[in-house]
């Protein structure tokens, strides 16, 4: 047993060392790393997560005993990856379907006489093109651009670099590690100590790539653009930028698994916490999982992460200081602008105000790039749920203005949060847009007096 046990071991060591020299394979014969492609990176491409002819359909539910079974076989399957929960008569759902169950969930399907599509044939088409949009880790960050993905530490060095080209006006900010210690770096863009604060969280979601690619986006613009609009609103604000809260999971999603959500806490045999349902707001009373096998775990207790840790704790040393006065989260898909609340669907007090602001972004998105967003509270809009940050971020630290966007795709989209480089530009455009309209009409209403 311990013999079998040494020689897996063995094994393993031995493709990682084949794979960690990349593919010339003169490296591998003298056993010593010569090109820059050694390192951890490299050395994963042997046990990343793979989606060979997984489907995608997108299911409609007709009557409630659609809604239970489906509800039922959510609890039941590891091979079936629901993007949502079954909840509703009307609803349609998204569910990637592993190769395996393919035969079996189209039986499903057809026994119930459930009307679906099926939108993608072989996910791992989508994963392979995406990848081949990454620009490799190590790439001079002046290269940095909102054409491709970037690794983790590419983005840092990006904003070192900006640090270093408008020091008057970019102030490098650390929330401090996360829990395998990677940093948690941000930027501040102004610094007149009058103006009031907007503060935006991105990449609390690992997979959904395209959040960290619009703060850095949009970072770029309140340094670079020319345009009047864009100066007023870097001149008149100061704006805190977290392009990735989530590293280690994000860094997962580049080395290991494109699909991942979670942070990469241990329990067990499994891992992660949903950090967007860690939050100490009424915690775990809705639309969240005590199953840390789920993907929508709440973790063991509220604020349990040392992710939603930092968050709180940098919010609370610097709301007031600050001036926050807006809390943006950027998340993707769905093309939806929601504000709180995600636990109930009772209306917080500014619901109008934030009702009409929410409408007025929908509208400039609508006319920058013809895209359809909806706008409403988070419960009424995407489905409820407990421990998110922007309800933190509205209920307990008094941030009046909070939004959490979904960016593209469509509800219905056949890359769920795989989406084409060549959106990005376009994606996070339509996002500063959006943003523009919610803080001009919340200067209008003397949110930042
Ligand atoms: C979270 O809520 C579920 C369902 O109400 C409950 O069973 C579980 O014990 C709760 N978890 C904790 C740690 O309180
Ligand atoms: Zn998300």
């Amino acid at each position: 047993m311990l013999t079998w046990q040494i020689g897996v071991d063995l094994l393993v060591i031995t493709i990682l060392t084949m794979a960690a020299c990349g593919s010339g394979v003169e490296n591998v014969a003298d056993g010593v790393c010569k090109t820059g492609g050694c390192g951890p990176v490299s050395a994963v491409r042997s046990d990343q997560a793979r989606y060979d002819n997984y489907r995608i359909y997108n299911v409609q539910f007709d009557n409630e005993e659609q809604i239970k079974l489906f509800q039922k076989l959510e609890d039941q399957s590891d091979s079936l990856t629901f993007i949502g929960h079954a909840r509703e008569i009307g609803q349609k759902l998204s569910i990637l379907v592993a190769a395996h169950r393919v035969a079996d969930f189209a039986d499903i399907l057809k026994t119930y006489k459930m009307q679906h599509r099926v939108l993608t044939y072989n996910f791992q088409e989508k994963i392979d093109r995406n990848l081949r949009e990454v620009i490799p880790e190590g790439i001079d960050p002046s290269k940095y651009d909102w054409h491709h993905y970037f690794h983790l530490k590419t983005i840092y060095e990006w904003i070192d670099q900006m640090a270093v080209k408008y020091p008057e006006r970019l102030t490098v900010l650390d929330m401090g590690t996360s829990t395998q210690g990677n940093q948690i770096k941000g930027v501040k863009v102004g610094h007149n100590p009058s103006n009031k604060a907007i503060f935006i969280e991105s990449g609390i979601h690992a997979r959904e790539w395209i959040a960290p690619a619009t703060a850095t986006y949009i970072i770029n613009e309140l340094l670079t653009s020319t345009a009047d609009y864009v100066q007023k609103l870097a001149s008149n604000y100061n704006w805190i930028i977290f392009p990735c809260v989530n590293p280690d999971g994000y860094k997962y999603t580049f080395e290991h698994d494109r699909m991942w959500r979670k942070n990469r806490q241990l329990f067990g045999t499994c891992r992660g916490v949903d950090l967007n349902r860690n939050y100490p707001d009424h915690w775990n009373t809705t639309g969240s999982s005590s199953d840390p096998t789920r993907y929508d775990f709440a973790g063991p207790t509220s604020a349990s992460e040392l992710e939603t840790q930092r968050l709180i704790e940098f919010i609370r040393n610097n709301v007031e200081k600050e001036h926050i006065k807006t809390y943006i989260a950027l998340h993707s898909y769905s093309q939806m602008l929601m504000f709180p609340s995600g636990y109930t669907k009772e209306r917080v007090p500014n619901y109008d105000d934030l009702q009409e602001f929410g409408k007025k972004a929908a509208a400039a998105i609508k006319a920058e790039s013809g895209r359809d967003y909806v706008s409403g509270s988070l419960y009424e809009t995407i489905y409820p749920s407990s421990g998110g940050s922007m309800d933190w971020a509205y209920s307990e630290a008094k941030i009046p203005i909070a939004y959490t966007f979904e960016l593209r795709g469509p509800p219905d989209s056949e890359d769920l949060f795989i989406l084409p480089a060549a959106e990005i530009q376009p994606t996070a455009s339509e996002a500063f847009a959006a943003i523009r309209a919610i803080v001009e009409a919340a200067a209008e209403k003397d949110y930042y007096k």
